[in-house]
């Protein structure tokens, strides 16, 4: 086995100053016989593969037998990999525990909230609670960082996969029970953060309380809230552990896990600070219309969770995935327009699911860069195209994406909007911020993601779409970005609850109703037939109609200007969009979920007012594009059927084509550019 000295530790952006933009995917060499390793690694030499990543789920090849560990393979495919050039991501295969852990320890196995215990056999099958698991996943990721922490081919510790298990069983009630005393300390104050005192719910003691397991009715929104926290908090553990165990056999590499966008089950802005570089899993359903703007979103989460340094696309689908009902493969065009989009919002890598197609388990259909077919395939030619492509846009490495709109999102505030027993369940926090999103995308605008809370001033424009959770810190970051001359707008059912899901009483919102200048008094579901809104003069970029769904609030101006209002039913007469100058800024309130005419037009005063403009002349990009500045380089992309015109400043190289720009030029369908300014060369 190849061995050199430890390196002092190293970040992500080493790797990439060395290789440029990585390019790979999933390898899993214990599928196949050794002979296809060979093959393997001289076909991702001709197709531009520099990083793979290893060992994922492997755990049963690398552990036959409890405490038998047997490397001698792996020892060999790290060393064919190393000899080829290739870098590793070697993972802890800990996402997927072998049957025997589950045979042997039952108690690993995480149960379903109606007590029913899962079964081994599939993956995922454990309880990050689980005491003996995780002694386990500890014992195997210590013995694979001792055994390889020196070794050349590993540049990158990658620890289990998707994070996102969940347990209601009694270990996790154990577990459970510990979290909740570390933060509430007693049992009163328990009792009072939960208003246990509804429905008889009082505990005596910390032992008498259970995960939100299958009840007769509703469950106490506070507990299930402080569950979801604890389950991310328990998943976290799991990593960190692991992490530490590589840290301290000596491992110098970053450090990192794959994460799954929005995934609802961790909260990604505490795990944020946890792994050295962030790593995203991508599977957008290109059968949905907005699916173009919604990828671009959860690519400025991840951006924005790695405080705007490079992060990893670590899995994408090639052509089609084999999990949804339906699957639709991806043309060559579009799995190129899906990298590139990742790479012009700030990923450093780009890599599939999975190398070699599986023929045998549950995602044999699943594509993969080299399909079963082998390599006189199209997927395998848009696999050496798009390695190709990677190679030319090395001078974007560890370019930034420079923002100046923030758009406000936490987990625990979309976890306790979406407890049942509201106002409405038609309002879905995820799918107002991907609308807000959508509108600045459109508009070529770039945007940060901020947790509530978080400093605002290198921001001219705050958005707060839907955060049900506003806290006085979260307050007060908006007061001193709207005074320092920002921008804001907050929507609907915003600045609701504290941070144990408590409505707080007195007008509405209650710690934001002096910045925005309104106050609201009840929240009403608004019926099936929009209610239409009517305009006042003093909104001088008042769209013709505008109508209000899902949700609207009782509003009195309390110091706003008055922009529209219900024009007839529950709410006939009340503001509906308000206008409120603070200091240098102003503050915006949207008391209903508006149309899209007059969202857009509400976001375009706020952009005025504080001079935020695309990185394009025209206002609104022509339908289907999408225009991003990242560093020095300019990405366009048409996602759309149709040739589309752009004017773009300056005169510019393509690094993709090789051809020089100037002015008005056309995008085919499909079709991408990522142009520097020729002098800049
Ligand atoms: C996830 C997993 C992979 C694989 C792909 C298939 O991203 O991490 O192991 O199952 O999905 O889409």
């Amino acid at each position: 086995m190849a061995t050199a000295t430890p390196r002092p530790l190293g970040a992500f952006s080493d790797l990439t100053s060395e290789l440029g933009i990585c390019f790979g995917g999933d390898y899993n060499p214990e599928q196949w016989p050794r002979e296809v390793w060979q093959e393997d690694a001289e076909l991702m030499v001709g197709a531009g593969v520099n990083l793979v990543t290893v060992g994922v789920f492997s755990w049963a090849r690398l552990e036959p037998s409890p405490g038998d560990y047997d490397f001698a393979w792996l020892d060999e495919v790290l060393d064919l990999l190393h000899a080829h050039g290739i870098a590793v991501d070697l993972a802890t295969p800990t996402a997927s525990p072998p049957p025997w852990l589950g045979i042997l320890h039952p108690e690993t196995l995480p149960v379903n909230p109606d007590g029913v215990r899962l079964a081994a056999g599939s993956r995922n099958q454990f309880t990050p609670a689980s005491q003996v698991y995780r002694e386990r996943a500890l014992a195997i990721a210590t013995a694979m960082a001792k055994r390889y922490a020196a070794h050349p081919a590993v540049r990158m510790w990658h620890v289990g996969n998707e994070f996102g298990q969940i347990d209601f069983g009694d270990e996790a009630a154990r577990d459970f029970r510990l979290w909740l005393r570390e933060r509430h300390g007693t049992i009163d104050a328990l009792n009072d953060a939960w208003g246990t005192v509804v429905w008889a719910q009082r505990y005596r003691d910390f032992d008498e309380i259970v995960p939100p397991r299958r009840m007769p009715y509703l469950v106490n929104p506070a507990q299930s809230l402080d569950f979801r926290r604890y389950t991310s908090w328990a998943l976290q553990r799991v990593f960190a552990e692991q992490r530490d165990a590589i840290r301290a056999a000596g491992a110098a590499q970053p450090v990192t896990t794959n994460f799954m966008g929005f995934e609802p089950l961790t909260d990604l802005w505490e795990w944020a600070d946890e792994v050295d570089v962030v790593a995203d899993d991508q599977y957008p359903d290109h059968a949905s219309p907005t699916v173009s703007s919604d990828i671009a979103l959860v690519q400025d989460l991840m951006r924005s969770l790695g405080d705007g340094r490079p992060w990893v696309l670590m899995e994408q689908a090639i052509s089609a995935t084999s999990w949804r009902p339906h699957n639709l493969p991806k043309s060559a065009e579009r799995a190129r327009l899906d990298s590139l989009q990742a790479v012009a919002r700030g990923a450093d890598a780009i890599c599939f699911f999975q190398w070699r197609q599986a023929r045998t388990g549950a995602e044999r259909f699943h594509s993969a860069m080299l399909p079963h077919a082998g390599a006189d395939t199209e997927v395998f030619r848009t696999t050496c195209a798009l390695g190709a492509d990677m190679r030319r846009l090395r001078p974007v490495v560890g370019g930034r994406v420079a923002a100046s709109v923030a758009l406000l999102f936490d987990w625990p505030s979309r976890w306790a909007a979406e407890e049942p027993g509201r106002p409405t369940e038609r309002l879905r926090t995820l799918e107002q911020v991907a609308r807000w999103h959508r509108a600045l995308w459109r508009r070529g605008i770039a945007v940060d993601l901020v947790r509530p809370g978080a400093d605002l001033s290198a921001y001219r424009t705050v958005l707060v779409p839907h955060t049900y959770i506003v806290e006085t810190d979260a307050a007060a970051a908006l007061r001193a970005a709207v005074e320092g001359g920002a921008s804001l707008v907050v929507g609907p059912f915003s600045g609701v609850a504290d941070g144990n899901a408590g409505i707080l009483t007195g007008r509405s919102p209650v710690l934001l109703r002096d910045l925005v200048g309104v106050s609201g008094e009840e929240w009403v579901g608004l019926p099936d037939a929009p209610t239409p809104l009517a305009m006042e003069s003093a909104w001088e970029a008042a769209p013709d109609t505008a109508e209000a769904t899902v949700l609207g609030e009782r509003l009195r101006a309390d110091g706003a200007e008055v922009l529209a209002r219900f024009a007839s039913g529950h709410l006939a007469g009340a503001p509906a969009i308000t206008r409120h100058r603070v200091g240098e800024g102003t503050a915006w309130y949207l008391g209903a979920v508006v149309s899209d005419d007059a969202l857009t037009a509400v976001l375009d005063d706020a952009l005025d007012a504080s001079e935020v403009t695309g990185v394009l002349p025209d206002r609104v990009l022509p339908d289907g594009v999408e225009a991003v500045q990242r560093g020095a380089a300019l990405f366009l992309l048409n996602h759309g059927d149709e040739p589309r015109h752009l004017t773009v400043p300056g005169a510019r190289r393509d690094l993709l084509s090789d051809a020089d720009v100037e002015g008005r030029l056309e995008l085919a369908p499909g079709a991408a550019m990522v142009l520097i300014e020729r002098h800049a060369e």
